[in-house]
């Protein structure tokens, strides 16, 4: 089941976080983003949270900003449920989405291709050892 975050998911989600970003707890205010509407945060549970997804509104555009699936469910389609979910629900007609990708996430990068998003520009050394993708999506 896909749902809204709630602040009582913080716990988990944070945990989640911590695996694939170093501090991500402290890095990302993401009790500040369940509760703004400024951010769209998106949970996929069955008996436990399995994985999350934050979107930023923007005024003309949404950005993603991050997804994450627990380590052992990877490769089930639950990162590919999530961007569904938020694409059917949120967007509409020539909504654009952005984002970025390390170039070396290779995972990652295949996702976003399968689900038609686009390099636009690359930012050389963004990371400490890694360039970082641009990426855009036009729903249609
Ligand atoms: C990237 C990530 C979100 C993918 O989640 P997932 O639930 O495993 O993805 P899905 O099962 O929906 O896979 C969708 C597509 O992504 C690609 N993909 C995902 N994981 C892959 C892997 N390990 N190897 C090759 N392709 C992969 C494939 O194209 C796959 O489609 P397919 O199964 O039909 O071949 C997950 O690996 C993850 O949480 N990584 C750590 C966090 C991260 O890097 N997030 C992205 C940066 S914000």
């Amino acid at each position: 089941m896909i749902r809204n975050a709630k602040v009582n998911d913080l716990a988990k989600l944070n945990i989640l976080g911590n695996l694939v970003i170093n501090n991500f707890d402290t890095t990302y205010d993401l009790k500040s983003y369940i509760k703004d509407d400024k951010y769209i945060v998106l949970v996929d549970e069955q008996k436990d949270i399995k994985a999350f997804l934050i979107i930023l509104k923007n005024i003309n555009n949404f950005e993603l900003e991050l997804i994450v699936v627990d380590k052992q469910y990877r490769r089930c389609g639950i990162a590919s449920n999530l961007l569904t979910y938020f694409i059917d629900n949120y967007c509409q007609q020539k909504s654009e989405i952005y984002l970025e990708v390390a170039a070396d996430n290779a995972n990652a990068i295949k996702l976003y291709k399968k689900f038609n998003f686009e390099i636009i520009n690359i930012r050389k050394k963004y990371y400490y050892n890694s360039d970082a993708l641009i990426m855009k999506r036009v729903v249609e």
